[in-house]
């Protein structure tokens, strides 16, 4: 089991500027609630109750006003900044500590997760000894992602940043887990032409030992990359159209850590008074009181 996650939630927001210009991209609303709520949800639905979040330099006080330290989620959030973006492997340089030699999960804070199986792909994501593993899901349009190529045996025997030639279609998705190798190896990590350092060189140093697994989020889960204005907008249409239809909200933290049993209705009464009279707070108490029948 993995008991310590990363939610990557700094970046330049460029392909989504003027919204990105005063606000961090993981602070804008994703239909009823900010971005940084699906990505922390994953994290929870994955048991995982240590979570660092690493925010732009200056974004720290903005962050703590909506998720302060966890202690209402049962969980326990820390924060930390990054000075600027240098790449996704640099959560683990500035997150040493925090792994402190343990397993790690990475969630980019601007991906989005939804599927009928989706707890039990996280289950079989976090369970290993060591090495790593990422989520991959099918895509129309493999040259705009990071891809990963299969063997007969279904291994990845290949990764390519945005391949320019069809190598497969599976996309690797933004949540990776990690053995404790993960600061060694990231400190190594070279920067590349567009001087970042980057995930698909981490991917391949584990790749090259045969110690790169992966799980397939099939064709009832769905991922959102939701970075560009396109893909943000789908987003919110796409959690409009599943909470509306089946009266239920995708990534409603509270209710996952209900559920989990890491909080009481005190906690969500007190989730209540936090937000004030609104349509999530009206969500919350049929939460609590169906859990009462
Ligand atoms: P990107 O989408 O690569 O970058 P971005 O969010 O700055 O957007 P744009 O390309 O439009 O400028 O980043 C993916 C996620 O990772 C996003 O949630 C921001 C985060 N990130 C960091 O926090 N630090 C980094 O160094 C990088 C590269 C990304």
């Amino acid at each position: 089991m993995v008991k310590k996650g990363i939610i990557l939630a700094g970046g330049m927001g460029t392909r989504m500027s003027p919204l990105t210009k005063a606000v961090n991209k993981q602070l804008l609303p994703v239909y009823d609630k900010p971005m940084i709520y699906y990505p922390l949800s994953i994290l929870m639905l994955s048991k995982i109750r240590d979570i660092l979040i690493i925010v732009n330099k200056g974004q720290l006080e903005t962050y703590k006003k909506l998720l302060p330290n966890g202690k209402n989620l049962g969980i326990k959030i820390s924060y930390l900044e990054q000075k600027k973006p240098n790449g996704l492997p640099e959560a683990f340089l500035i997150g040493e500590k925090f792994i402190n030699n343990n397993k790690v999960a990475l969630i980019l804070g601007d991906n989005f997760f939804y599927g009928q199986s989706l707890t039990l792909t996280l289950k079989k994501l976090s369970n290993f000894k060591q090495g790593a593993k990422v989520l991959l899901h099918k895509v129309f349009n493999p040259s705009s992602y990071g891809v990963a190529k299969l063997d007969s045996k279904s291994q990845i025997s290949l990764i390519k940043e945005k391949p320019k030639k069809f190598i497969s279609n599976y996309a690797i998705t933004g949540l990776y887990f990690f053995d404790k190798k993960v600061v060694e190896y990231s400190k190594k990590l070279k920067p590349s032409r567009r001087n970042e350092i980057e995930i698909t060189d981490l991917l391949k140093k584990y790749l090259y030992k045969k110690k790169l697994k992966s799980e397939i989020l099939g064709r009832g889960g769905a991922w959102l990359d939701t970075g560009s204005i396109e893909n943000f907008n789908k987003t919110s249409n796409f959690v409009s159209t599943i909470q509306n239809q089946q009266n239920v909200k995708v990534a409603c933290i509270e209710e996952i850590a209900y559920l989990n049993k890491w909080i009481t209705k005190k906690n969500i009464l007190s989730s209540i008074k936090f937000y004030g009279n609104c349509e999530y707070s009206n969500y919350l108490k049929k939460i609590i009181l169906s859990k009462k029948n």
